[in-house]
């Protein structure tokens, strides 16, 4: 594991990337992301007993969309609940918009509003929609 920020908000919260796949297959059986490939990035929120409190996935995307071509997909965004509204995800989020000039992602009937109104905040824009699946795009 590799400390990417530690004490976040004051508290014993740090973000850590997951590099060994004991670790990575811990967190896929928890979020229960089983298709999720063991060779994108997993930046993972953790407290000081290792408990994993949420995660962001991102990697490379193998079907570019016509006229769109995202430096990376993020397959995954999540923070247990009673871990919310702290900041925590737009923290996780800031790590690959940082690194990258264009991001895509996708979002369903799973997705909270709360999600959406995250993304557009930051200025993703909606570039195809594919019954309830659309596909984001900054
Ligand atoms: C989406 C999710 C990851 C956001 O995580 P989070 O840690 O709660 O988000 P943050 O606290 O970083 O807030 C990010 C933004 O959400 C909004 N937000 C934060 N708290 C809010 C609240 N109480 N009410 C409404 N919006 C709020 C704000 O726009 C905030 O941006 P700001 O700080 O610039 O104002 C989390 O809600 C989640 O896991 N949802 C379920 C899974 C999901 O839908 N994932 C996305 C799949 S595409």
């Amino acid at each position: 594991m590799k400390i990417l920020e530690d004490y976040l908000n004051g508290l014993d919260i740090k973000i850590v990337e997951l590099k060994n796949k004991e670790d990575i297959d811990k967190f896929k059986k928890q979020f229960e992301v089983p298709k999720l490939k063991n060779d994108y990035t997993y930046q993972v929120l953790i407290d000081k007993d290792n408990n994993y409190l949420g995660g962001i996935v991102y990697g490379k995307y193998e079907n570019p969309i016509e006229g769109f071509k995202p430096d990376v997909w993020i397959y995954f965004l999540f923070i247990l609940p009673e871990y919310r509204h702290k900041g925590f995800g737009k923290k996780l989020l800031n790590i690959p918009l940082s690194k990258y000039e264009h991001i895509s992602l996708g979002t369903d009937k799973e997705s909270s509003e709360h999600a959406i109104m995250m993304y557009r905040k930051i200025g993703f824009k909606i570039i195809k929609v594919d019954g309830k699946y659309k596909y984001w795009f900054k």
